[in-house]
Protein backbone atom coordinates (compact mmCIF):
# COMPACT_ATOMS: atom_id res chain seq x y z
CA UNK A 1 0.00 0.00 0.00
CA UNK A 2 1.01 3.26 -1.11
CA UNK A 3 0.58 5.15 2.35
CA UNK A 4 2.34 2.16 4.27
CA UNK A 5 5.37 3.02 6.51
CA UNK A 6 7.98 0.34 7.10
CA UNK A 7 10.71 0.23 9.60
CA UNK A 8 13.24 -1.66 9.72
CA UNK A 9 14.05 -2.66 13.68
CA UNK A 10 17.44 -0.36 14.33
CA UNK A 11 20.23 0.72 16.26
CA UNK A 12 20.31 3.25 18.56
CA UNK A 13 19.07 6.25 17.83
CA UNK A 14 21.52 9.80 18.20
CA UNK A 15 21.14 12.92 16.91
CA UNK A 16 19.34 16.18 17.64
CA UNK A 17 15.88 17.47 16.00
CA UNK A 18 13.58 20.44 15.79
CA UNK A 19 10.25 19.61 16.78
CA UNK A 20 7.20 21.72 15.07
CA UNK A 21 4.02 24.16 15.95
CA UNK A 22 2.01 22.20 18.49
CA UNK A 23 -0.74 20.88 16.34
CA UNK A 24 -3.53 21.85 19.32
CA UNK A 25 -2.55 25.23 19.25
CA UNK A 26 -2.33 25.59 15.43
CA UNK A 27 -5.82 24.66 14.68
CA UNK A 28 -7.56 26.63 17.42
CA UNK A 29 -5.48 29.60 16.58
CA UNK A 30 -6.37 29.38 12.88
CA UNK A 31 -9.81 28.72 13.31
CA UNK A 32 -9.80 32.05 15.95
CA UNK A 33 -8.53 34.06 13.41
CA UNK A 34 -11.64 34.53 11.88
CA UNK A 35 -12.78 36.59 14.35
CA UNK A 36 -10.39 39.04 13.78
CA UNK A 37 -10.98 41.94 11.28
CA UNK A 38 -8.07 42.21 8.88
CA UNK A 39 -5.09 39.62 7.84
CA UNK A 40 -3.77 37.17 10.79
CA UNK A 41 -0.05 35.99 10.14
CA UNK A 42 1.09 32.74 12.13
CA UNK A 43 4.58 31.41 12.25
CA UNK A 44 5.50 28.20 13.08
CA UNK A 45 2.42 26.41 11.85
CA UNK A 46 3.31 22.86 11.01
CA UNK A 47 2.82 21.45 7.39
CA UNK A 48 0.60 18.48 8.80
CA UNK A 49 -2.48 16.89 7.53
CA UNK A 50 -4.84 18.40 9.77
CA UNK A 51 -3.95 21.97 9.02
CA UNK A 52 -4.28 21.54 5.15
CA UNK A 53 -7.83 19.78 6.30
CA UNK A 54 -8.46 23.01 8.38
CA UNK A 55 -7.27 25.65 5.16
CA UNK A 56 -9.25 23.71 3.16
CA UNK A 57 -12.55 24.45 4.68
CA UNK A 58 -11.70 27.65 5.52
CA UNK A 59 -10.97 28.00 1.74
CA UNK A 60 -14.51 26.51 0.63
CA UNK A 61 -16.49 29.04 2.69
CA UNK A 62 -14.95 31.64 1.27
CA UNK A 63 -12.25 32.77 4.09
CA UNK A 64 -8.94 32.94 2.41
CA UNK A 65 -6.42 30.75 3.89
CA UNK A 66 -2.89 30.01 2.08
CA UNK A 67 0.70 29.99 3.01
CA UNK A 68 3.45 32.43 2.89
CA UNK A 69 6.62 32.50 1.40
CA UNK A 70 7.96 32.78 4.18
CA UNK A 71 6.81 30.01 5.66
CA UNK A 72 3.73 31.59 7.80
CA UNK A 73 0.66 30.60 6.72
CA UNK A 74 -1.91 33.78 6.02
CA UNK A 75 -6.06 34.33 6.69
CA UNK A 76 -7.99 36.44 5.69
CA UNK A 77 -11.34 36.91 6.52
CA UNK A 78 -14.04 38.87 4.14
CA UNK A 79 -15.80 41.80 5.80
CA UNK A 80 -19.34 40.75 6.65
CA UNK A 81 -21.67 37.77 7.08
CA UNK A 82 -19.88 33.51 5.93
CA UNK A 83 -21.71 31.55 5.53
CA UNK A 84 -20.50 29.18 8.66
CA UNK A 85 -21.81 25.64 7.23
CA UNK A 86 -18.73 23.48 7.26
CA UNK A 87 -19.06 20.93 4.67
CA UNK A 88 -19.17 17.73 6.25
CA UNK A 89 -16.93 15.79 4.24
CA UNK A 90 -14.26 18.09 5.63
CA UNK A 91 -15.52 18.46 9.25
CA UNK A 92 -15.43 14.58 9.94
CA UNK A 93 -12.05 14.22 8.95
CA UNK A 94 -11.38 16.67 11.87
CA UNK A 95 -12.34 16.92 15.29
CA UNK A 96 -11.11 20.19 16.10
CA UNK A 97 -13.82 20.93 13.24
CA UNK A 98 -16.06 21.41 16.22
CA UNK A 99 -13.98 24.65 17.36
CA UNK A 100 -15.75 26.62 14.52
CA UNK A 101 -18.91 26.64 16.74
CA UNK A 102 -17.34 29.33 19.50
CA UNK A 103 -15.30 31.28 17.07
CA UNK A 104 -18.32 32.02 14.72
CA UNK A 105 -21.05 32.44 17.33
CA UNK A 106 -17.69 35.35 18.17
CA UNK A 107 -17.83 36.57 14.96
CA UNK A 108 -21.30 36.74 13.87
CA UNK A 109 -23.78 35.19 16.09
CA UNK A 110 -24.40 32.14 14.26
CA UNK A 111 -22.77 29.14 13.56
CA UNK A 112 -24.22 25.88 11.47
CA UNK A 113 -21.69 22.90 11.97
CA UNK A 114 -21.91 19.24 11.23
CA UNK A 115 -21.91 16.77 14.47
CA UNK A 116 -18.10 16.03 14.20
CA UNK A 117 -17.56 11.70 13.61
CA UNK A 118 -16.31 9.99 16.49
CA UNK A 119 -13.03 8.90 16.09
CA UNK A 120 -11.07 5.87 17.50
CA UNK A 121 -10.14 6.90 20.80
CA UNK A 122 -14.15 7.73 21.93
CA UNK A 123 -17.53 8.73 21.15
CA UNK A 124 -16.33 12.69 21.53
CA UNK A 125 -19.45 14.16 22.89
CA UNK A 126 -20.10 17.67 22.86
CA UNK A 127 -22.32 18.19 25.61
CA UNK A 128 -19.96 20.66 27.67
CA UNK A 129 -18.95 22.75 24.75
CA UNK A 130 -23.33 23.59 23.79
CA UNK A 131 -24.04 24.10 27.91
CA UNK A 132 -20.83 26.50 27.38
CA UNK A 133 -22.51 28.39 24.56
CA UNK A 134 -26.09 28.11 25.55
CA UNK A 135 -25.05 29.65 28.67
CA UNK A 136 -24.20 32.98 26.69
CA UNK A 137 -27.39 33.10 25.25
CA UNK A 138 -27.12 31.20 22.10
CA UNK A 139 -29.98 28.51 20.74
CA UNK A 140 -28.70 24.95 20.14
CA UNK A 141 -30.86 23.19 17.79
CA UNK A 142 -29.30 19.30 16.55
CA UNK A 143 -30.90 18.22 13.29
CA UNK A 144 -29.33 16.03 10.36
CA UNK A 145 -26.13 15.86 12.12
CA UNK A 146 -25.74 19.46 12.37
CA UNK A 147 -25.89 21.69 15.31
CA UNK A 148 -27.35 25.31 14.10
CA UNK A 149 -26.30 27.70 16.78
CA UNK A 150 -27.54 31.25 16.98
CA UNK A 151 -27.16 34.09 19.40
CA UNK A 152 -30.21 35.60 20.98
CA UNK A 153 -29.42 37.92 23.54
CA UNK A 154 -25.60 37.89 23.48
CA UNK A 155 -24.24 38.32 27.48
CA UNK A 156 -21.84 36.92 29.54
CA UNK A 157 -22.52 34.24 31.93
CA UNK A 158 -20.73 32.38 34.89
CA UNK A 159 -20.01 28.28 33.11
CA UNK A 160 -19.12 25.50 35.34
CA UNK A 161 -17.29 22.62 33.13
CA UNK A 162 -18.08 19.07 34.82
CA UNK A 163 -14.82 17.80 32.69
CA UNK A 164 -12.00 20.23 31.70
CA UNK A 165 -12.20 19.54 28.35
CA UNK A 166 -10.04 21.27 26.70
CA UNK A 167 -12.30 22.00 23.28
CA UNK A 168 -15.18 22.95 25.29
CA UNK A 169 -12.67 25.83 27.03
CA UNK A 170 -12.05 26.89 23.64
CA UNK A 171 -15.16 27.45 22.10
CA UNK A 172 -16.21 29.12 25.13
CA UNK A 173 -13.32 31.16 25.49
CA UNK A 174 -14.12 32.03 21.63
CA UNK A 175 -17.40 32.82 21.76
CA UNK A 176 -17.00 35.22 25.11
CA UNK A 177 -14.35 37.33 23.91
CA UNK A 178 -16.49 38.73 21.17
CA UNK A 179 -19.98 38.39 23.92
CA UNK A 180 -20.98 41.74 26.12
CA UNK A 181 -20.04 41.44 30.06
CA UNK A 182 -17.79 38.98 31.97
CA UNK A 183 -17.70 35.59 31.48
CA UNK A 184 -16.63 33.19 34.01
CA UNK A 185 -15.23 29.81 32.92
CA UNK A 186 -14.59 27.51 36.14
CA UNK A 187 -12.96 24.19 36.10
CA UNK A 188 -11.53 24.84 32.94
CA UNK A 189 -8.41 23.36 31.00
CA UNK A 190 -5.56 24.37 31.91
CA UNK A 191 -3.20 22.69 28.84
CA UNK A 192 -0.59 25.21 27.32
CA UNK A 193 -2.45 25.78 24.10
CA UNK A 194 -5.30 27.28 26.32
CA UNK A 195 -2.88 29.50 27.21
CA UNK A 196 -1.18 30.09 23.48
CA UNK A 197 -5.20 31.16 22.52
CA UNK A 198 -5.66 33.28 25.34
CA UNK A 199 -2.24 35.34 24.55
CA UNK A 200 -3.64 35.31 20.97
CA UNK A 201 -6.84 36.50 21.54
CA UNK A 202 -5.60 39.21 24.29
CA UNK A 203 -3.11 40.38 21.34
CA UNK A 204 -6.06 40.84 19.03
CA UNK A 205 -7.52 42.89 21.73
CA UNK A 206 -9.70 40.74 24.02
CA UNK A 207 -9.63 41.25 27.99
CA UNK A 208 -8.69 37.28 28.95
CA UNK A 209 -7.23 36.66 32.06
CA UNK A 210 -6.57 33.55 33.96
CA UNK A 211 -5.45 30.98 31.43
CA UNK A 212 -3.53 28.02 32.44
CA UNK A 213 -5.66 28.31 35.55
CA UNK A 214 -8.95 26.24 36.31
CA UNK A 215 -10.86 29.67 36.55
CA UNK A 216 -10.75 31.96 33.51
CA UNK A 217 -12.40 35.31 33.27
CA UNK A 218 -13.29 37.06 29.76
CA UNK A 219 -14.92 40.46 29.35
CA UNK A 220 -16.32 40.62 25.94
CA UNK A 221 -14.86 43.25 23.22
CA UNK A 222 -16.32 45.10 20.54
CA UNK A 223 -13.71 44.31 17.80
CA UNK A 224 -10.86 41.84 17.57
CA UNK A 225 -7.86 43.07 15.75
CA UNK A 226 -6.29 40.68 13.12
CA UNK A 227 -1.92 40.18 14.91
CA UNK A 228 1.16 38.16 13.58
CA UNK A 229 1.70 35.75 16.24
CA UNK A 230 4.37 32.51 16.67
CA UNK A 231 2.65 28.88 17.24
CA UNK A 232 3.77 27.32 20.75
CA UNK A 233 6.18 24.27 20.24
CA UNK A 234 4.33 21.24 20.06
CA UNK A 235 4.59 19.35 23.37
CA UNK A 236 3.56 15.71 22.27
CA UNK A 237 5.66 15.66 19.09
CA UNK A 238 8.82 16.85 21.06
CA UNK A 239 7.57 13.91 23.78
CA UNK A 240 7.40 11.03 21.38
CA UNK A 241 11.40 11.83 20.15
CA UNK A 242 12.00 11.63 23.73
CA UNK A 243 10.95 8.49 24.30
CA UNK A 244 12.37 7.44 20.95
CA UNK A 245 15.96 8.02 23.08
CA UNK A 246 14.81 5.53 25.56
CA UNK A 247 13.39 3.07 23.70
CA UNK A 248 15.87 2.39 21.35
CA UNK A 249 18.95 2.90 23.93
CA UNK A 250 20.28 6.02 21.97
CA UNK A 251 20.73 9.47 22.89
CA UNK A 252 18.26 12.52 21.16
CA UNK A 253 18.60 16.63 21.91
CA UNK A 254 14.86 17.42 21.08
CA UNK A 255 15.04 21.18 20.36
CA UNK A 256 13.11 24.24 20.19
CA UNK A 257 10.62 23.19 23.41
CA UNK A 258 8.92 25.18 26.15
CA UNK A 259 10.35 22.35 28.89
CA UNK A 260 7.73 23.29 31.59
CA UNK A 261 5.40 21.60 29.29
CA UNK A 262 6.76 18.63 29.34
CA UNK A 263 7.98 18.10 32.97
CA UNK A 264 5.68 15.33 33.33
CA UNK A 265 6.91 13.21 30.65
CA UNK A 266 10.46 14.22 31.59
CA UNK A 267 9.58 12.98 35.34
CA UNK A 268 8.07 9.73 34.21
CA UNK A 269 10.86 8.51 31.43
CA UNK A 270 13.73 9.38 34.45
CA UNK A 271 11.33 7.13 36.60
CA UNK A 272 11.81 4.44 33.54
CA UNK A 273 15.65 4.68 34.28
CA UNK A 274 16.58 7.54 31.14
CA UNK A 275 19.12 10.35 31.65
CA UNK A 276 16.90 13.32 31.05
CA UNK A 277 18.49 16.89 31.06
CA UNK A 278 16.75 20.29 30.26
CA UNK A 279 19.46 22.96 28.62
CA UNK A 280 19.31 25.67 26.96
CA UNK A 281 18.93 24.22 23.55
CA UNK A 282 16.57 21.92 24.49
CA UNK A 283 15.51 18.49 26.38
CA UNK A 284 18.48 15.78 26.03
CA UNK A 285 16.98 12.72 26.79
CA UNK A 286 19.78 9.41 26.99
CA UNK A 287 18.86 6.00 27.50
CA UNK A 288 20.05 4.49 30.29
CA UNK A 289 21.24 0.93 30.96
CA UNK A 290 17.51 -0.77 31.29
CA UNK A 291 14.16 0.23 31.22
CA UNK A 292 12.76 0.41 34.55
CA UNK A 293 8.86 -0.03 34.70
CA UNK A 294 6.77 2.79 36.07
CA UNK A 295 2.75 3.29 36.25
CA UNK A 296 0.97 5.72 34.52
CA UNK A 297 -2.56 7.69 34.94
CA UNK A 298 -3.25 10.16 32.37
CA UNK A 299 -5.08 13.14 33.84
CA UNK A 300 -5.72 16.91 31.97
CA UNK A 301 -2.74 18.86 32.30
CA UNK A 302 -0.48 19.07 34.14
CA UNK A 303 -1.22 15.80 34.45
CA UNK A 304 0.66 12.92 32.26
CA UNK A 305 -1.18 13.71 28.86
CA UNK A 306 -3.31 11.38 27.30
CA UNK A 307 -1.66 12.07 24.07
CA UNK A 308 1.57 10.40 25.46
CA UNK A 309 -0.30 7.39 26.71
CA UNK A 310 0.62 4.61 23.52
CA UNK A 311 3.98 6.03 23.31
CA UNK A 312 4.80 4.99 27.32
CA UNK A 313 3.04 2.04 26.15
CA UNK A 314 5.28 0.69 23.55
CA UNK A 315 8.58 1.72 25.97
CA UNK A 316 7.04 -0.27 28.74
CA UNK A 317 6.90 -3.34 26.98
CA UNK A 318 10.86 -3.55 27.03
CA UNK A 319 10.84 -2.54 30.93
CA UNK A 320 12.16 -5.44 33.19
CA UNK A 321 8.83 -5.65 35.32
CA UNK A 322 5.18 -5.21 35.58
CA UNK A 323 3.86 -1.10 35.02
CA UNK A 324 0.28 -0.52 34.87
CA UNK A 325 -1.19 2.47 32.65
CA UNK A 326 -4.74 4.10 33.93
CA UNK A 327 -6.38 5.85 30.85
CA UNK A 328 -8.84 8.76 32.50
CA UNK A 329 -9.23 10.91 29.31
CA UNK A 330 -10.59 8.72 26.61
CA UNK A 331 -13.05 5.36 26.61
CA UNK A 332 -11.09 4.16 24.10
CA UNK A 333 -7.26 4.80 23.59
CA UNK A 334 -6.31 1.05 24.02
CA UNK A 335 -6.55 0.09 20.39
CA UNK A 336 -2.64 0.09 20.14
CA UNK A 337 -2.63 -2.82 22.74
CA UNK A 338 -3.75 -5.60 20.07
CA UNK A 339 -1.08 -4.36 17.39
CA UNK A 340 1.47 -4.38 20.21
CA UNK A 341 0.69 -7.89 20.94
CA UNK A 342 0.82 -9.04 17.23
CA UNK A 343 4.86 -7.49 17.54
CA UNK A 344 4.77 -9.76 20.72
CA UNK A 345 4.65 -7.62 23.90
CA UNK A 346 2.62 -9.22 26.70
CA UNK A 347 -0.01 -6.77 27.57
CA UNK A 348 -3.65 -7.69 29.64
CA UNK A 349 -6.95 -5.17 29.63
CA UNK A 350 -8.87 -4.65 32.35
CA UNK A 351 -11.21 -1.31 31.33
CA UNK A 352 -9.51 1.76 31.29
CA UNK A 353 -6.65 -0.02 32.84
CA UNK A 354 -3.40 -1.58 31.20
CA UNK A 355 -1.41 -4.03 32.81
CA UNK A 356 2.27 -4.05 30.73
CA UNK A 357 4.58 -7.04 31.47
CA UNK A 358 8.56 -6.57 30.29
CA UNK A 359 10.99 -7.00 29.03
CA UNK A 360 9.31 -8.92 25.69
CA UNK A 361 12.04 -8.45 22.73
CA UNK A 362 9.42 -7.59 20.26
CA UNK A 363 9.74 -8.54 16.47
CA UNK A 364 8.24 -6.97 13.47
CA UNK A 365 4.76 -7.60 12.18
CA UNK A 366 2.00 -5.86 9.71
CA UNK A 367 0.19 -3.21 12.20
CA UNK A 368 -2.67 -1.07 11.85
CA UNK A 369 -2.29 2.74 12.94
CA UNK A 370 -5.45 3.41 14.80
CA UNK A 371 -5.29 7.24 15.68
CA UNK A 372 -1.99 9.31 15.07
CA UNK A 373 -0.87 8.56 18.50
CA UNK A 374 -1.06 4.89 18.22
CA UNK A 375 0.55 5.40 15.14
CA UNK A 376 3.57 6.76 16.55
CA UNK A 377 3.60 4.70 19.30
CA UNK A 378 3.90 1.96 16.67
CA UNK A 379 6.76 3.43 14.64
CA UNK A 380 8.77 3.72 18.36
CA UNK A 381 8.03 0.24 18.86
CA UNK A 382 9.13 -0.69 15.29
CA UNK A 383 12.37 0.70 15.60
CA UNK A 384 13.14 -1.46 18.46
CA UNK A 385 11.42 -4.61 17.05
CA UNK A 386 13.45 -7.35 15.35
CA UNK A 387 13.15 -7.05 11.65
CA UNK A 388 10.43 -5.21 9.48
CA UNK A 389 7.54 -3.43 10.68
CA UNK A 390 5.04 -2.50 8.12
CA UNK A 391 2.38 -0.01 9.54
CA UNK A 392 -1.06 0.42 7.73
CA UNK A 393 -3.52 3.55 7.72
CA UNK A 394 -0.01 5.58 8.20
CA UNK A 395 -1.85 8.86 6.76
CA UNK A 396 -3.17 8.92 10.39
CA UNK A 397 0.06 9.64 11.73
CA UNK A 398 0.70 12.96 9.13
CA UNK A 399 -2.18 13.78 10.72
CA UNK A 400 -0.25 15.35 13.35
CA UNK A 401 3.49 14.64 12.90
CA UNK A 402 5.31 17.11 10.53
CA UNK A 403 8.01 15.25 8.45
CA UNK A 404 8.28 12.19 10.87
CA UNK A 405 10.01 9.38 8.36
CA UNK A 406 12.41 12.29 7.51
CA UNK A 407 12.98 13.14 11.30
CA UNK A 408 13.91 9.62 12.32
CA UNK A 409 16.07 9.21 9.04
CA UNK A 410 18.23 12.22 10.08
CA UNK A 411 18.49 9.95 13.52
CA UNK A 412 19.53 7.14 11.78
CA UNK A 413 16.16 5.48 11.81
CA UNK A 414 15.74 3.09 8.82
CA UNK A 415 11.94 4.09 7.56
CA UNK A 416 10.34 4.25 4.31
C1 LIG B 1 -8.14 17.89 22.72
O1 LIG B 1 -9.25 17.13 22.28
C2 LIG B 1 -6.99 17.48 21.80
N1 LIG B 1 -7.33 17.80 20.41
C3 LIG B 1 -6.72 15.97 21.94
O2 LIG B 1 -5.59 15.66 21.14
C4 LIG B 1 -6.38 15.68 23.40
O3 LIG B 1 -6.20 14.29 23.56
C5 LIG B 1 -7.53 16.15 24.29
O4 LIG B 1 -7.78 17.57 24.07
C6 LIG B 1 -7.24 15.96 25.77
O5 LIG B 1 -6.06 16.66 26.11
C7 LIG B 1 -7.23 19.09 19.99
O6 LIG B 1 -6.85 19.99 20.73
C8 LIG B 1 -7.58 19.34 18.57
P1 LIG B 1 -11.51 17.09 25.58
P2 LIG B 1 -10.73 17.49 22.88
O7 LIG B 1 -12.71 17.87 25.20
O8 LIG B 1 -10.85 18.94 23.07
C9 LIG B 1 -14.94 14.36 27.31
C10 LIG B 1 -4.36 14.45 19.55
O9 LIG B 1 -3.96 13.29 19.47
N2 LIG B 1 -15.87 15.40 26.87
O10 LIG B 1 -10.57 17.64 26.61
O11 LIG B 1 -11.72 16.80 22.04
C11 LIG B 1 -14.42 13.57 26.13
O12 LIG B 1 -15.33 12.53 25.80
C12 LIG B 1 -5.77 14.74 20.05
O13 LIG B 1 -3.68 15.47 19.26
C13 LIG B 1 -17.20 15.33 27.26
O14 LIG B 1 -17.61 14.42 27.96
O15 LIG B 1 -10.63 16.77 24.30
C14 LIG B 1 -13.11 13.02 26.62
O16 LIG B 1 -13.37 11.83 27.34
C15 LIG B 1 -6.49 13.46 20.43
N3 LIG B 1 -18.07 16.30 26.85
C16 LIG B 1 -12.63 14.09 27.60
O17 LIG B 1 -13.75 14.94 27.87
C17 LIG B 1 -17.67 17.36 26.07
O18 LIG B 1 -18.49 18.23 25.74
C18 LIG B 1 -11.49 14.94 27.05
O19 LIG B 1 -12.00 15.61 25.95
C19 LIG B 1 -16.31 17.42 25.66
C20 LIG B 1 -15.42 16.44 26.08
Amino acid sequence: MKDNLIIEGSQPLYGSVRTSGAKNAALVLIIASIMAEGQTVLDNVPKIRDVEVVIKILNEIGIKAKWQDDGSLSICPPSGHVVSNTPYELSKMLRASNLFLGAFLGRQGEATISMPGGCDIGSRPMDLHLKGVQALGAKVEIEHGYIYAKRKQPIGASIYLDFPSVGATENIMMMAAKTPGLTIIENSAKEPEIVDLANFLNAMGAKIRGAGTDIIRIEGAEVLQAVRHQIIPDRIEAGTYMIAAAITGGEILVENVISTHLHPVMAKLQEAGAYVEENDSGILVKAGNKIKPVDIKTLPYPGFPTDMQSQMMALLCFAEGTSVIVENIFENRFQIVDELKRMGANIKLEGHTAVVEGPRRLNGAKVKATDLRAGAALILAGLVAEGKTEIENSTHIYRGYENIAGKLVSLGARIK
